[in-house]
């Protein structure tokens, strides 16, 4: 679905602040206290809030002697973990999607609760039926009773591994993980976001809205880098993304292979101490994200199927990118939403990103991971280019201006040769004179440039 340029291009430039996520750490080794690069002593050791989820034998053997668990290897973890403030730990069952035997499950859940001194139940296998949550009786409403009739604080999580309808599976889970994603190898590291173009994956039941701040815990594998992995946890903790309230970044595993939650990444302390620093980062909002983007990249071109450098749009939406014009923007049938100029496929969005010259401006350009903003000091380019500056191709902008040329002429809506203006700012052109500059809406202080009928900006933007 092709667009035009709109009339008018509204900025949104808002930052929100991201919620506080934890760790969820599956661990599903034998404890390896005390052994070089020990899993459950990195977990122990955690900068952050961090749920350990233990595994022993899949909740399944008898294992308690009294209060404590009979093998004394356990019995040093349960006491290593308790005596850790930010760490808590939950119990593994399976229920083979409703169909296990709920006695077996409630017997694990009994043992946990006994002697592994637990603050929650993980469900593994959890059905996304519904009818297995809905009313007294259902299979997933009675364990959830059950756990919580232990402990009216539990922590009941549920692993759909998919998004799952909030309204009906909050009365039989406090949390949910949703996601349980390869990123695609050599894909840029928003590509796991691609998998949830349906909107259903994620949300609840496809509708637009996301889950609620802390319910959804994403888990990602095959993030090779820490860079990539810093990019996931950033675009988890977006609302716009999954909102999510916990994650798991994971090197290992990928697009053929799932991984086995023996292992931790290289990058384990760095994602803890990355997670930390997001509890009171600001989650960047895109700029120029309307209402109807999921995010501005991640999605599938619909011109090109190997390119998915283009917008993800809520359901009902279309892209309003074209053949190498990307706009990182959706919008309804018609593209009366479209507003960004056309973007080079390293730029995301003209304005928003804090200068590198002067971190308080943000009406610079925001790049993709690896390139970098054109502009300079006083000189706006609301493009983005990999090092060696190729792909900086406008000539220097005023800071009302984000484009020279691209937008609908106020005098004429189908002339498409007028400058694309900022927020609060107007065209400095009139009929016939093509200025490609905009001033503020109180006045053509800005508007300094000659009038230019050559009209030569069109499709040719370095002047
Ligand atoms: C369902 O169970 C709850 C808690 O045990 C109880 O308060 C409620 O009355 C029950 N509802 C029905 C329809 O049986
Ligand atoms: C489609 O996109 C891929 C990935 O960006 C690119 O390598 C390829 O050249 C594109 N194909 C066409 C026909 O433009
Ligand atoms: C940096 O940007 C801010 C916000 O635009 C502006 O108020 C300030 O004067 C700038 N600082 C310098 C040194 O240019
Ligand atoms: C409006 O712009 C279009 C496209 O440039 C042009 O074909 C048309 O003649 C213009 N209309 C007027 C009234 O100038």
């Amino acid at each position: 679905m092709q667009f035009a340029v709109s009339a008018v291009l509204v900025i949104a430039i808002g930052f929100r602040e991201a919620i506080c996520m934890d760790l969820v750490v599956p661990l599903y080794k034998w404890p390896d206290l005390g052994q070089h690069d020990s899993m459950y002593d990195a977990v122990a050791n955690s900068p952050v809030q961090t749920v350990a989820i233990i595994n022993p034998t899949n909740g399944d053997s008898n294992q308690c002697a009294g209060t404590e668990p009979h093998d004394t290897t356990w019995r040093s973890v349960v006491e290593l973990f308790d005596g850790r403030p930010l760490v808590k730990t939950i119990g593994y069952v399976y229920t083979k999607w409703g169909n296990r035997p709920r006695a077996h499950v409630e017997a694990s859940i009994d043992r946990y609760f006994a002697c592994w001194r637990v603050s929650g139940i993980f469900i593994d296998e959890a059905s996304t039926d519904t009818s297995l949550c809905s009313g007294n009786g259902s299979y997933y409403k009675e364990l959830y009773s059950y756990i919580i009739s232990k402990n009216t604080a539990a922590e009941v999580v549920i692993n759909p591994g998919t998004g799952v309808d909030f309204d009906v599976w909050r009365h039989c889970s406090t949390r949910a993980m949703v996601a349980e994603v390869p990123m695609v190898a050599e894909a840029p590291a928003s590509s796991w976001v691609s998998e949830f173009r349906t909107s259903g994956h994620f949300n609840p039941q496809g509708s637009t809205a996301t889950y609620p701040a802390g319910y959804a815990i994403v888990l990602v594998y095959g993030v090779p880098t820490e860079v990539q992995m810093q990019e996931v946890v950033r675009q988890a903790a977006c609302e716009s993304i999954t909102n999510a309230g916990g994650i798991m970044v994971l090197s290992e595993g990928g697009s053929n292979s799932l991984p086995t939650y023996d292992q931790l990444p290289e990058y384990f302390l760095q994602e803890a101490e990355y997670i930390t620093s997001s509890w009171s980062a600001m989650c960047p909002k895109y700029p120029g994200m309307n209402s109807y983007t999921l995010a501005p990249v991640g999605g599938v071109c619909w011109w090109n199927t190997s390119d998915n450098n283009c917008e993800q749009c809520h359901a009902g939406s279309f892209q309003c990118s074209w053949t190498g014009c990307y706009k990182h923007q959706c919008s309804p049938p018609g593209g009366g939403a479209c507003s960004n100029p056309c973007l080079n496929s390293h730029t995301l969005a003209p304005t928003g990103a804090p200068c590198w010259w002067n971190t308080s401006d943000t009406s610079c350009e925001l790049c993709t991971e690896g390139s970098n903003q054109c502009s300079w000091s006083g000189c706006y380019k609301h493009q983005c280019s990999p090092a060696d500056g190729s792909a900086c191709s406008s000539p220097c902008l005023n800071s009302y201006t984000l484009a020279p040329s691209g937008a609908p002429c106020w005098w004429n809506s189908s002339d498409l040769n007028c400058e694309v203006c900022a927020l609060g700012s107007n065209q400095c052109s009139w009929s016939g004179c093509y200025k490609h500059q905009c001033s503020p809406n109180t006045d053509a202080s800005a508007c300094t440039n000659e009038c230019d009928t050559s009209r030569r900006l069109r499709g040719s933007p370095s002047v």
